[in-house]
């Protein structure tokens, strides 16, 4: 619930929000995931709904739910992602893409569950890259649409993490980029985040800290 009164400063904008984290099949009953919860998607498209937008959350494996009023599209792997996000991004004026997607799938999946008496003692799995959704929309983005990039990061020293950041806007093309630590214990099930925005220059943009909810509102005050 949000306790502040919200501007209605995104009347008539169309906001496309990928949230949550991929999920890759290994066969019928197991895959590889990561982390992220949803939390900061769902917050972004929680207040981009309160502040007039209409928004669009495509959800892959939330594991909070997803607010009112929003157009829910579910998903569960990185390919079907990008199909699901490629479509919507066609009349978005936004596209916020703070899902975690997994950079690799397996090669193969398995048609049946995977047997441990066929496999011995190790079992190998190769892995191959999935395509980048992020940078794919920034390569063939329009001057009206505004795409912005998510990037976790470990690394502890402040000067280092930006520089990661810088080289990832870099490499991405996408117009803002922001960035949050994580760590075992940070950023992903809590309710608090930590975020510093980066421009395509690799300038800071915005810095904000507090709940999941009023980090949205800094980011989506960038929009506006
Ligand atoms: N992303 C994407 N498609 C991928 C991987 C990532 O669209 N296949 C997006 C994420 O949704 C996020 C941004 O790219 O908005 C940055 O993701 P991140 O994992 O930090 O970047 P990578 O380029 O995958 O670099 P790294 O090696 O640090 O994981
Ligand atoms: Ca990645």
């Amino acid at each position: 619930a949000m306790l502040t009164v919200q501007p209605r400063d995104l009347t008539g904008r169309s906001i496309v929000i990928s949230a949550g984290g991929t999920r890759e099949a290994l066969d019928p009953v197991r895959f590889i995931g990561n982390r992220s919860s949803g939390r900061q998607g769902v917050a972004l498209a929680e207040v981009a709904v309160a502040r007039g937008a209409s928004v669009t959350l495509i959800a892959a494996n939330l594991e909070v739910a997803a607010p009112a009023s929003v157009t829910v599209r579910q998903v569960s792997s990185a390919a079907e992602l990008k199909s699901v996000v490629d479509e919507a991004a066609r009349g978005a004026d936004v596209v916020i893409m703070a899902a975690a997607v997994a950079d690799y799938r397996p090669e193969d999946v398995a048609p049946s569950k995977i047997k441990k008496d066929q496999q011995g003692d190790e079992l190998s799995l190769r892995l191959v890259k999935n395509p980048d959704i992020l940078a794919g929309l920034a390569a063939t983005n329009r001057a009206d649409r505004v795409v912005i990039g998510f990037a976790a990061e470990t690394e502890t020293d402040r000067e280092e993490f930006l520089r990661l950041g810088r080289e990832k806007i870099a490499r991405k093309g996408c117009d803002y980029l922001v960035l949050n630590r994580v760590g075992w214990s940070e950023g992903f099930a809590t309710d608090g985040n930590s975020i510093v925005v980066l421009d395509r220059a690799g300038d800071i943009v915005s810095e904000a800290s507090g709940s999941k909810a009023s980090v949205a509102g800094h980011i989506l005050d960038l929009l506006v």
